[in-house]
């Protein structure tokens, strides 16, 4: 069997131990052959492919990115998209894909297998907000540079006995934030699932002063005022999957707070440092569970399926399980950071 595999939407540490396991055991196991589409749903849409075999993979392991490259390309926002990929597909005699992707691109991976396209999907993203899996990998990574930065913060912030404002991603899930700020200790969270009340951002940060600490307000990109609740964007302009540019809640929440409590405020914004670089170790072991076990999906001829952990179980599940719906922070788990508000 002729098996190709792609990685789309927003890159994420882990990616290539992903290839990298699905094309070990594909070879070593079940005798198969690969072909690497490059930049995501794009690959297989224009024809651009790859050598991908064991020699491909050496070394990957531990990197960050893809060496497939990924792109935010949608073949159904596109004509004839769907007749492209297959007749692609048949060129290249290729009988199954693997499609490593989010939201996005295991949606249309989803609409792929309900047409008759052989294809299984493997979760990623540092949001962590796909439902179906405990954890998507590149989330750990994430964190961990969050925490890093946090840790970092607090001291120049006491230092210079300022209010600093850090700005992490998650445009509709606060996951980051959650994780980071707990892990942190962040004096706030702020996330989109839960709208924030400006008059109590700024009264916590006059009680952390009265404690003699500088208050650090962890934010998530997609997080929104209680009034005036718009999302703070970059550029309104849509990727073909729908997507705003988000950012600049950290900028704006800032001043807002310097301007009502006359404290020094500074925003950081780490934006893409949490999507490079090495993957931790939690991502390696995850993303190459995720491989091995997608690879034997397709030697079974377990199609339409999505690799998902349970607990410390690799399972699979429908693929529109995973990509039906987001999986936000619940009001139970916000309320656990909120213990350590002020
Ligand atoms: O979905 C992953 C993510 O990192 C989001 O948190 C963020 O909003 C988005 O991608 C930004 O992506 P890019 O800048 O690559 O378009």
């Amino acid at each position: 069997m002729r098996v190709g595999v792609l990685t789309g939407g927003g890159d994420c540490p882990g990616l290539n131990a992903v290839i990298r396991a699905v094309v070990r055991k594909g070879v070593t196991t079940h005798g198969f052959e690969f072909v690497g589409y490059r930049d995501g749903w794009k690959g297989p849409l224009e024809g651009q492919t790859m050598e991908l075999g064991i020699a491909q993979c050496r070394g990957i392991l531990p990197r960050g990115g893809t060496i497939l490259g990924s792109s935010r390309t949608n073949p159904f926002k596109l004509d004839n998209g769907v007749e492209q990929i297959r007749a692609n597909l048949a060129k290249d005699g290729v009988d199954a894909l693997v499609a490593i992707g989010g939201e996005d691109t295991l949606g249309v991976a989803t609409k792929l297998a309900d047409l008759g396209v052989k294809v299984v999907g493997v979760p990623k993203t540092i949001d962590n907000d796909l439902s179906g899996t405990d954890f998507t990998f590149g989330f750990d990574t994430a964190v961990n540079v969050a925490t890093e930065a946090i840790d970092r913060l607090h001291t120049t912030a006491e230092s210079h006995h300022r209010v600093l404002v850090v700005e992490v991603m998650g445009r509709h899930a606060g996951w980051i934030a959650l994780h980071s700020g707990i892990a942190g200790g962040a004096s706030m969270v702020l996330i989109p699932e839960q709208p924030f009340d400006i008059e109590d951002v700024c009264n916590r940060v006059q009680t952390r002063f009265e404690s003699q600490y500088a208050p650090i307000i962890v934010v998530s990109e997609g997080a929104v005022p209680r009034t005036g609740g718009e999302m703070t964007l970059v550029s309104g302009e849509k990727d073909a999957f729908g997507h705003v540019r988000l950012g600049g809640i950290g900028d704006r929440l800032a001043s807002e707070i310097e301007n009502r409590t006359g404290k020094e405020a500074r925003a950081v914004v780490l934006g893409h440092i949490q999507r490079g670089g090495t993957p931790t170790a939690f991502d390696r072991w995850l993303a190459t569970r995720f491989g091995l076990q997608a690879i034997d999906a397709v030697a079974e001829g377990d199609f339409g399926t999505m690799m998902a952990l349970k607990g410390t179980r690799i399972e699979r599940l429908p693929l529109i399980e995973g990509t039906g719906e987001l999986k936000l922070v619940s009001e139970a788990e916000y309320a656990e950071a909120q213990v350590f508000f002020g």
